[in-house]
């Protein structure tokens, strides 16, 4: 029976190529319910006088049975490390880099924007995507049928609701949840019935600004914009500003800066002017702080709207604001 167990073990282990395969044939022999225990079990039922000699076969059995499967370990082992030695597997290497993805630029600005204003001393704004003709125009001094409607291709629903044309139609509620002095951003997106092209987008970002408190002049209008625009740009900025026309404002104003390309020499960017210009701004008309719930007489403000992707593109020197949009990572990936 012991030499049978034996052969039976020694034609198993030749066939074994792996550690698993090995732990298979040790717990056939050596477990509990194994082979050499089953040996040790039928000791009971052979003459007193033959136990000791077959107990002392059993013993030695699981011992040379032991001792092979420790050696056949070893052998399995050291292939192993050849094996890999061969793949020539660098345990030192780093690991695959990791693309995790980042912010979009225009959220980036966004949140870097509303930091130079809050340093400022505003409070910031999202706005309600899709107002109504009250807040986009009603209550910005431009009443139905005021052909100043035409200044926007505005988008309406069904029902008569408007996907904002310009952040300006946060003011009415600013004025009436806030009392002065107020210092107001809103950032957030507009949309207009446009043929989109390389400086067109029907779906673009706005800053819009209000200051109201008393004495509020145009001087301080634009002292701000300098500011702003200095922090963003990260250099003094120079900036002109010329009469325009918004309903809400008067007097209304057209803020240009100094051409961040050819610092006002002139190039195809500015179109040989030296300047760019980047917002419409203005004194707060009276009709819309009274709107607001604002006392004219006592107060006075400015407003500001100032379009977000012009920002970032004059920054970096980006020529399509439709690649904001596309999803191209290879655009992505630069911010
Ligand atoms: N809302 C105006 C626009 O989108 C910009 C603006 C804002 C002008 C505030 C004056 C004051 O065209």
């Amino acid at each position: 029976m012991v030499d049978k167990v034996w052969r039976n073990f020694q034609t198993q282990l030749k066939k074994i190529k792996s550690l698993d395969g090995l732990e298979e044939v040790e717990i056939k022999f050596l477990g509990r319910k194994g082979q050499v225990n089953k040996l040790f079990q039928q000791l009971a039922k052979i003459p007193a006088s033959q136990k000791r000699r077959q107990g002392q076969a059993i013993n030695e059995l699981k011992q040379k049975i032991t001792k092979a499967l420790a050696k056949k370990k070893e052998q399995l082992q050291l292939r192993l490390a050849d094996e890999l030695a061969q793949e020539n597997f660098d345990v030192t290497q780093p690991g695959r880099e990791q693309q995790l993805g980042h912010l979009h630029p225009i959220t980036q600005m966004k949140w870097e924007i509303g930091d130079i204003f809050r340093r400022m001393g505003f409070e910031i704004f999202e706005p309600q995507e899709v107002s109504d003709d009250y807040n986009n125009f009603g209550a910005l001094n431009i009443p139905a049928g005021h052909p100043a409607r035409d200044l926007w291709d505005t988008f309406w629903t069904r029902e008569g609701y408007i996907p904002i044309t310009h952040t300006s139609s946060m003011q009415n509620w600013i004025y009436r949840h806030r009392r002065p002095p107020i210092r107001a951003v809103v950032i957030g997106r507009c949309f207009r019935h446009e043929a989109t092209d390389a400086s067109h987008e029907h779906t673009f970002h706005q800053i819009e600004g209000v200051y109201v408190d008393e004495n509020v002049t145009v001087a301080n209008l634009i002292e701000t914009m300098r500011v702003f625009l200095s922090a963003f740009y990260g250099k003094e900025m120079e900036i002109k500003v010329r009469p325009s026309y918004f309903p809400f404002v008067e007097p209304g104003l057209e803020i240009a800066m100094k051409c961040v390309f050819c610092n006002g020499k002139g190039c195809s960017v500015c179109k040989n002017s030296g300047w760019i210009e980047i917002l419409g701004a203005g004194e707060i008309h009276p009709r819309v702080l009274r709107e607001g719930g604002i006392d004219p007489e006592k107060y006075s403000g400015f407003a500001w709207g100032l379009g977000l992707e012009r920002l970032i593109m004059l920054r970096y020197g980006i020529e399509d604001v439709r690649r904001f949009h596309r999803g191209d990572l290879r655009f992505l990936r630069q911010f």
